[in-house]
């Protein structure tokens, strides 16, 4: 079950505030390249894929077949529909996948949500061809940095809840290491989102697509949000980059 109900309001949300734009994802696509060592042909699983941002950038960016498995109809409804990418229903505990069929393993911004850490790592490592990686793009309990995470600057209730809540990299590592894949590589990799003040405009919106800012009480939110006008008054039009980490598993 994921911490939200990521219903048709929740994707069509998603979809308009939570994608990063692909200019500013330059980083991760050189991070993916030198750890996935990615050639046309390979086929990845995009695992918790969402609304299908990065199934898109993978197969741009790498020519890649991208099965996006999805759990939530309404986010998977939003995966774009084209020759390369195949949405499919399904969970990291329960991939509609065949015995070691994928070149790589993505999760953005999954882990936090698997009820069931080790039997996800189980079945992650079934449908990996021996040698393939597993990619992690995410915040971890115990990693936060509120100086380079946004917009955890106006809400640091946010970095409070990833303390609190969300996975260490010690427990992912422990998981999968039951399921023979260990850690590779740990790094933190900086991704460039909106400006300022397209955040103030969009935040309603972001608030509802974000389970994090769901979790805000009404008072810590527009706390925050008056923060963040008094930012935008001094300097809108300046973007920000936010830090997350790409943990590798092989
Ligand atoms: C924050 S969104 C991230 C979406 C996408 N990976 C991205 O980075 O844009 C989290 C996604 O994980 C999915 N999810 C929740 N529980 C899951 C599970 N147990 N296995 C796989 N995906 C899950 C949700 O339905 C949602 O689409």
């Amino acid at each position: 079950m994921a911490r939200i109900s990521y219903d048709d309001q929740t994707a069509a949300a998603f979809k308009a505030v939570r994608e990063i734009p692909r200019d500013g994802l330059e980083h991760w696509r050189d991070a993916i390249r030198r750890h996935l060592d990615p050639s046309p042909g390979m086929t990845v699983a995009d695992i918790g894929a969402g609304t299908g941002a990065f199934a898109g950038a993978f197969s741009d960016w790498f020519g890649l077949r991208v099965l996006a498995v999805e759990p939530s109809a309404a986010m998977r409804a939003q995966i774009p529909r084209r020759a390369g990418i195949e949405a499919l229903a399904g969970d990291a505990g329960a991939l509609p996948l065949p015995d070691g069929s994928v070149d790589g393993a993505w999760l953005s911004l999954v882990i936090h949500h698997v009820p069931d850490l080790a039997a996800a790592a189980r079945e992650i490592r079934r449908v990996l061809r021996p040698g393939a990686p597993v990619l992690l793009r995410q915040g971890f309990a115990g990693r936060v940095d509120t100086t380079h995470t946004f917009p955890w600057e106006f809400y640091p209730e946010i970095a409070q809840m990833v303390t609190d809540t969300y996975p260490s990299v010690e427990q992912v590592c422990e998981a999968f290491a039951t399921a023979g894949l260990r850690r590779d590589a740990l790094e933190r990799v900086p991704e460039t989102l909106t400006s300022l003040a397209g955040f103030l405009d969009r935040i309603d919106t972001f608030r509802h697509a974000d389970t994090n800012m769901r979790g805000l009480t009404e008072e810590e939110f527009l706390r925050g949000k008056e923060l963040l006008r008094r930012a935008v008054a001094e300097h809108g039009a300046e973007t920000r980059t936010n830090w997350l980490d790409l943990l590798v598993l092989r």
